[in-house]
């Protein structure tokens, strides 16, 4: 499996000319929505709306973002489950909606302190998904206290919960879907600790937050996870 890197640039930069220099090839861009019809490259959303189109003021269909050729979205982040109230029933209604339209979803999940909430995410988040949409499916082990923090998960306890996520997935679905299903590092990923996500814990990517922002950092990111 190839490494997946895909850089959550959040609520950043605030012009567009800053986002065009900021632009790294070898990594799933996800910028503001406002930049995904002009920048070119892979692009993901940082969001969707877990409706197809209508009256839903200041939301973006997953269907809008297909057509700007966008192909991955993140969801269920936990900056949209904390500061925007989203619930594991909205998140898996999103999840739905974006599979429906076409596009790869990246779910993220990961505990505050308790393991077992990842059970619960993966479980209701994934409800009501096909086995055969499983493989447009990409999960993110984001531990909250990881993110944006500058204390980064250690690796031994991402690769366990790696394998906790896979034994889940399995249950859920089968061993056969859940052996193939990318699992994403993230939380203070930077260029020194990277390699060793991929390397030793097993992870078949990173979501790449504060560090993607400084396109240096994160070409030495994607060229230590090779
Ligand atoms: P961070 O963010 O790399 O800045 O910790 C990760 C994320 O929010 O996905």
């Amino acid at each position: 499996m190839k490494p997946l890197i895909i850089a959550n640039w959040k609520m950043n930069p605030t012009s567009l000319a800053e986002a065009k220099k900021m632009i790294v090839k070898g990594a799933v861009i996800c910028p503001p929505f406002v930049y995904l019809g002009l920048l070119r490259g892979e692009l993901g959303a940082q969001n969707c709306s877990s409706e197809e189109k209508g009256a839903f003021t200041g939301e973006i269909s997953p269907l809008t973002l297909k057509d700007l050729k966008v192909k991955y979205v993140i969801l269920g982040h936990s900056e949209r489950r904390k500061l925007f109230s989203e619930t594991d029933e909205m998140i898996n209604k999103k999840v739905r909606r974006a599979l429906a339209s076409g596009l790869k979803v990246v779910l993220c999940v990961g505990e505050i302190d308790k393991k077992e909430v990842l059970k619960i995410q993966l479980e209701k988040g994934l409800e009501g998904v096909s086995r055969d949409e499983m493989s447009k499916v990409i999960i993110a082990y984001e531990p909250v206290w990881a993110i944006g923090t500058g204390k980064n998960c250690s690796v031994d306890e991402t690769m366990s919960s790696i394998i906790l996520i896979r034994q889940i997935l399995s249950n859920l679905f089968s061993r056969a879907i859940a052996d193939k299903i990318p699992i994403l590092y993230g939380g203070s990923v930077n260029s020194s600790n990277s390699g060793a996500y991929i390397k030793e814990a097993g992870a078949n990517g990173l979501l790449v937050g504060g560090a993607s922002l400084k396109p240096d950092e994160l070409s030495k990111i994607i060229k230590s996870s090779y």
